[in-house]
């Protein structure tokens, strides 16, 4: 372990920082002068990804969480209606098939029973446009679906998946843009605009692994609580969610994650001064609506840590403490924001002397029910 390890104390922390590396690999294919093509995805692709008229993401854990960010890709750019689901209850439920969706499957492992489950399901219900998004190529999740897309993270040891969850939302990304090039929404000057921020995705990335010590301080306050309650809003509340799961999977504090709209239907009741408020405010349209929110928080006496960028306007003062993104990244923002809050949960687990590679009670692949 030590020389595979190297600088690093766990896995974990060796996976998060190869989230650069795991991108820049991923998406190899639109380097340089590459554009988006359908084939991407196979070579049915183009047959089975022309005429799509609806998506269906079925996936587990973080997985999932990709998925939930990729709804608004789906949506707002290839104009396609989407549903996510987790693989476990859609294999049981009666649902309604539709002939023209795209059903993805996303995965770590390619292995996980449920997500395997939900596949089989899908395709006896009549739906043979199936694409599995995995980061291991020979698995029965990519051996079952008709088109693949290989992430190219390389072995994650780590139960808490990391860079499976943001090459996965690369994947996500080039899928979504395949999918709008195809029913002819996707303008030529838009296309080349996301395929420059995907291109710059790595180095960005790096950057935000620069603000580790000033987590790592975070974590230090944060680590003798009990609770914390994650807020996002639109794009950035699955990646509140996904912030919440690392937080519980290896430090064993209670998280929630909360759409900040929903705040004030439930969980504002928990907030006092023991109760630690993580949120995600980027600079985008949302952001006036997150504001508000954030003020309920603290005037119940909730000490607020806010990923925030320069354009956000929000100011250091007694509670709420303020970390700087680099870069605003618009579309593929959810990736860089999910960086630090798996530092956060990785040095919180630290600081509590947890198992940071094998939490309790996990497995890093769950191939029963
Ligand atoms: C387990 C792992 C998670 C993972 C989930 C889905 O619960 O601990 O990290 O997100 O399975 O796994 P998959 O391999 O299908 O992505």
């Amino acid at each position: 372990d030590a020389v595979e390890l190297g600088q690093y104390r766990h896995y974990m922390q060796k996976e998060i920082f190869e989230q650069p590396q795991a991108l820049a690999n991923t998406l190899e294919i639109i380097a340089g002068g590459g554009s988006v093509t359908p084939q991407l995805f196979g070579t049915r692709a183009p047959e089975l990804l022309g005429g799509v008229e609806r998506v269906l993401v079925l996936a587990c854990g973080t997985s999932y969480h990709a998925g939930l960010v990729a709804r608004y890709w789906i949506e707002a750019i290839a104009k396609l209606p989407c549903s996510v689901e987790i693989a476990s209850e859609y294999r049981y439920r009666e649902s309604v098939a539709h002939p023209g969706t795209l059903v993805v499957v996303i995965s770590q492992s390619g292995e996980t029973a449920d997500t395997l489950a939900a596949l089989k399901h899908a395709k006896a219900q009549g739906m043979q446009r199936t694409l599995a998004i995995c980061n291991v190529p020979e698995s029965a999740i990519v051996r079952e679906a008709a088109l693949r897309f290989i992430t190219r993270a390389g072995p994650e040891i780590g139960v808490a998946s990391t860079k499976a969850f943001t090459t996965q939302l690369a994947a996500l990304a080039l899928l979504t843009l395949s999918l709008a090039k195809l029913a002819g929404r996707l303008p030529e000057a838009d296309e080349a605009r996301y395929l420059t921020a995907l291109r710059h995705l790595p180095v960005a990335v790096k950057k935000v692994l620069e603000l580790e010590p000033e987590i790592e301080r975070w974590a230090q306050r944060f680590a003798g609580k009990q609770h914390a309650l994650f807020l996002g809003r639109g794009q950035h509340w699955p990646i509140a969610m996904e912030g919440a799961l690392k937080l519980k999977e290896i430090s064993y504090i209670h998280a929630e994650a909360y759409a900040a709209g929903e705040l004030k239907h439930g969980p504002l009741a928990l907030v006092d001064k023991e109760m630690p408020v993580i949120a995600v405010a980027p600079a985008d349209e949302l952001l006036e609506k997150l504001k508000s929110n954030l003020q309920e928080v603290r005037a119940r006496g909730g000490e607020l840590y806010v990923f925030a960028d320069a354009g956000s306007e929000i100011h250091e003062s007694e509670g709420v403490h303020i970390l700087h993104m680099p870069e605003h990244y618009g579309m593929l923002s959810p990736v860089l924001h999910v960086v630090p809050l798996q530092l956060l949960s990785y040095h919180a687990a630290l600081v509590k002397g947890t198992d940071v590679d094998k939490p309790r009670n996990l497995a890093k692949s769950v191939t029963v029910e």
